[in-house]
């Protein structure tokens, strides 16, 4: 990975942070995208420690904000001519429905949106850097979604499992759609199924039922660490096997089924319209 520039979102724990040290360590430069500078701080000079890499950046934005994702959009292209690999892995899990500054169901902005937003304002990098790849974390719960276009942003009854699927499902969605429209382009887009992995993300979530938190504990060490966790993304940010390969769900590294939903094209059209006008982005 020696040459190759990698943003990896969600970098300050868990899956993300997994990535962004295994990818340091391959000899990638790492800009590693935080929305708390203190912990990015800490976690970048942990990296830099345990990687030996001293290419190893740091940018703050919070995610749930479409003016800080296009901050961070500028930012990174003031500093960097090329991207190689964006890992979009920042997500959140919230039993109650949160609303974000740009008055959106926070999981649909954080864990779909953001990456929709960012993903199109760096594309023509991407595109220039090819072959570039795109890798989207979902998550096999997306096999539950449904994308519910009368009511995206959960204002009718919310359910914080239901959102959490459905914004799992638009990223598969999402891979697919932009895997058709990235054709040729020699930049792929591929997403993963990272496996049960003992992270933080449920203990974030402060109405989250104390005895299912509890439980959650419990069976941590029944779940794979961090590190196995990022094993499919690094395969799918370095390996020459899926060279050329776009448009698939992975799980364990190798191509999976995703849902018969998720391959429905008319509603990964329809949510890429809808997802335009909501970012307020005009894409071809
Ligand atoms: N763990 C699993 O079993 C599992 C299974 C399937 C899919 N996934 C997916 O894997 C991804 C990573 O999750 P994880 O399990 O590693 O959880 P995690 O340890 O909580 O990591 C989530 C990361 O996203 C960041 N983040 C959250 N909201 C953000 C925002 N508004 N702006 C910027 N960054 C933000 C967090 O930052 P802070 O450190 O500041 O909180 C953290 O770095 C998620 O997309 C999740 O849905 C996880």
């Amino acid at each position: 990975m020696n040459g190759n520039i990698c943003m990896v979102t969600g970098a300050s724990s868990g899956i993300g942070k997994a990535t962004a040290l295994g990818l340091a360590r391959m000899g990638a430069t790492v800009v590693m995208v935080c929305r708390a500078q203190a912990k990015g701080d800490a976690v970048r000079a942990e990296i830099r420690e345990k990687s030996g890499s001293e290419t190893v950046d740091l940018v703050i934005a919070d995610l749930s904000s479409q003016a800080a994702i296009r901050s961070l959009a500028d930012e990174y292209r003031a500093k960097y001519e090329h991207l190689h690999v964006l890992v979009n892995n920042a997500g959140v899990y919230y039993t109650k429905r949160h609303v974000t500054v740009n008055g959106l169901e926070a999981m649909f902005a954080v864990n779909y949106l953001a990456r929709f937003l960012l993903t199109n304002l760096l594309l023509d990098v991407l595109k220039k850097s090819a072959p570039a790849r795109v890798i989207n974390v979902a998550g096999a719960y997306h096999a539950k979604g449904k994308i519910d276009f009368d009511d995206l942003q959960g204002e009718r009854g919310f359910d914080g499992q239901r959102a959490n699927h459905q914004s799992k499902l638009a990223d598969v969605l999402f891979t697919y759609e932009l895997g058709r429209r990235l054709e040729g382009t020699g930049v792929t887009v591929n997403c993963l199924h990272p496996g049960m992995v003992a992270t933080s993300l449920v203990d974030k979530d402060k109405d989250f039922p104390k005895l299912f938190k509890y439980l959650y504990r419990l069976s941590k060490p029944l779940m794979k660490s961090p590190a196995k966790g990022a094993d499919t993304i690094l395969y799918l940010a370095s390996s020459p096997e899926v060279e050329g390969i776009t448009g698939q769900y992975f799980v364990n590294k190798r191509v999976a089924q995703s849902s018969p939903e998720s391959h429905d094209v008319q509603v990964a059209q329809r949510l890429w319209e809808v997802s335009a006008q909501l970012a307020s982005l005009t894409t071809s």
